[in-house]
């Protein structure tokens, strides 16, 4: 695929990955992701330099973000908000991931992962990846679904499980490889 940057014509991969990060780790987990799913597969944005052109060459994205300050959204992510809330998701397909701290802010777990997902999903996104609530230990997050079994996007916790984090990538790159669908063979990958 390719697209014009004023009159040169640029390659683009067949996914792109945008993310915010403050403190590193969610920027470290959108590298992980796409050395499995291939470097030359997913092109990588941090939200915080991009504009909604950018969305516009992709009809396959995953978004990534952390949640920050007692539910509250990153700070890059924050700043785009009303951007991407005007974006026009139809006909793109959307996988989410979401960093948060279960046992420090358990009552605000994930929650920008479901704001995030929420603003896309009226914009007329195919919404994939959600992911089982199992293994994690929370009270309350606006990740959930209704009946709290899935949240809608792979959760991870660097703070308090980050063991847990290769095999959760694993198995979630391998959901969204099938649900997006992608054809490139999945990258077999040791990083603990
Ligand atoms: C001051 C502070 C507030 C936080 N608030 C939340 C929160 O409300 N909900 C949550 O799930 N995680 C919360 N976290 C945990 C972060 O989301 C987590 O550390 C994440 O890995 C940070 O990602 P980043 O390094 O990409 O910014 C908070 C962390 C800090 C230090």
């Amino acid at each position: 695929m390719s697209r014009f940057v004023g009159s040169t014509e640029v390659a683009v991969a067949e996914v792109a990955l945008f993310y915010g990060s403050d403190d590193g780790n969610t920027e470290s987990i959108a590298h992980r992701i796409r050395a499995r799913l291939g470097e030359e597969v997913v092109d990588l944005f941090d939200v915080a330099d991009v504009t909604q052109l950018d969305f516009e060459n992709y009809d396959k994205i995953i978004l990534g973000i952390p949640t920050w300050d007692f539910g509250q959204i990153q700070s890059d992510w924050e700043e785009f908000w009303d951007d991407v809330s005007s974006v026009d998701f139809s006909g793109k397909t959307v996988a989410m991931f979401g960093l948060g701290d279960q046992f420090g802010y358990g009552d605000f777990f994930l929650d920008a992962l479901g704001m995030l997902h929420d603003v896309v999903k009226a914009a007329g996104a195919r919404m994939i990846g959600y992911w089982p609530t199992e293994g994690y230990e929370f009270d309350a997050s606006k990740a959930w679904l209704e009946d709290k079994s899935l949240f809608v996007g792979l959760g991870l916790d660097e703070d308090q499980q980050p063991e847990l984090t290769a095999e959760r990538l694993n198995r979630w790159c391998q959901q969204i490889h099938a649900e997006f669908p992608l054809q490139s063979p999945l990258q077999d990958i040791e990083d603990q």
